[in-house]
């Protein structure tokens, strides 16, 4: 039985290869997406959202348009990593649907509280949404089935400040209602998804097929090896959003610990910064399941053969 997906995101150039990656796979049916502020305003987000959707010819899976800022902190684009568009330099083309007029947050409510224990919530991007979620119908925690968050840095250094992952500092807050709100988590954090680089042989491999989603994939990681090469002499491209969408099918691409973990939410340096209690100090019963060991070319492989697959369907 293939599993049935939320998809929480801000497309964003990992996150449209996320959602490339959910529509290439039978393992599981994308029920619906919701969009949020992030790697590109809620408005930018949502129309690039339908956007590759169109392009993969999904259009029958329904948009919904989330919060456009954090629950307490100011808004954080970051154009830097993701261009101004969210999606590098790809030029994609107009949406040919409309995003749904309920809100991301009520979707995720209502469609978790209609179908008890069968909805996994895959969240790439800033929490606000679930977060709101949690508080606004606090039942879902016993009814969703499970959440994937993708966000974090446990032990490995931050990719926004010294000590904070991107989606956590954007919206620590958020990040700490969901981490502490006893729905049952899967984090996968930078430690791994840092392992796991996409290179340009990996690019490469694709282009061999003459597809526009392969287009879309050089035009859109071209920008963002470009980011990684400039501020963290990386060769290739850290693809964190698609590796947590794998792991709702293929769990052992990573090894887990169940942990205890928290979030900085006090206002110095270490604000959104992930931290693990590994000795249990605190004497608390771990609140998630954390990815902290990765196969790389697991997921790798994983990942081309379905962008493969993908782009000959749609050649
Ligand atoms: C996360 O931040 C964003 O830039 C990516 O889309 C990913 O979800 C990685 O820190
Ligand atoms: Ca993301």
């Amino acid at each position: 039985m293939p599993k049935h997906i939320i998809l929480d995101t801000d497309p964003g150039i990992d996150d449209s290869l996320a959602i490339l990656l959910a529509l290439a796979s039978p393992e599981i049916v994308l029920d619906g997406i919701s969009t949020i502020h992030g790697n590109a305003s809620t408005t930018q987000v949502t129309t690039n959202a339908l956007s590759i959707l169109k392009l993969a010819h999904a259009n029958q899976i329904p948009v919904y348009r989330g919060c456009e800022l954090p629950l307490v902190q100011p808004s954080l684009l970051s154009p830097e990593t993701h261009g101004n568009s969210g999606l590098g330099y790809a030029k994609l083309p107009e949406p040919a649907a409309r995003p749904q007029v309920k809100h991301g947050s009520d979707f995720i409510i209502e469609h978790i509280m209609s179908h008890p224990g069968e909805i996994s919530l895959v969240a790439i991007g800033p929490l606000t949404n679930v977060a709101l979620a949690v508080r606004k119908e606090p039942r879902i925690v016993e009814n969703v089935k499970e959440v994937f968050v993708m966000g974090g840095a446990i032990k490995y250094q931050g990719n926004t400040t010294p000590l904070a992952e991107y989606n956590t500092y954007v919206d620590p807050h958020a990040a700490h209602v969901v981490f502490h709100s006893g729905m049952p988590i899967v984090l996968t954090p930078l430690d791994v998804t840092y392992d796991c680089i996409f290179l340009k042989e990996d690019l490469n491999r694709l282009l061999k097929i003459d597809s526009p989603i392969t287009k879309f994939i050089a035009d859109a990681t071209r920008f963002y090896m470009e980011f990684h090469d400039e501020y963290q002499k990386i060769d290739g491209c850290v693809i964190n959003d698609p590796m947590t969408l794998a792991l709702t099918y293929m769990p052992e691409i990573c090894d887990y610990q169940d942990l205890y973990v928290d979030v900085d939410i006090s206002t110095g340096v270490g604000l959104g910064n992930t931290f693990a209690d590994f000795y249990n100090y605190e004497k608390k019963a771990p609140n998630m399941r954390v990815a902290l060991g990765v196969r790389p070319r697991m997921f790798m492989e994983l990942f081309l053969e379905r962008m493969e697959k993908l782009a000959r369907v749609n050649s």
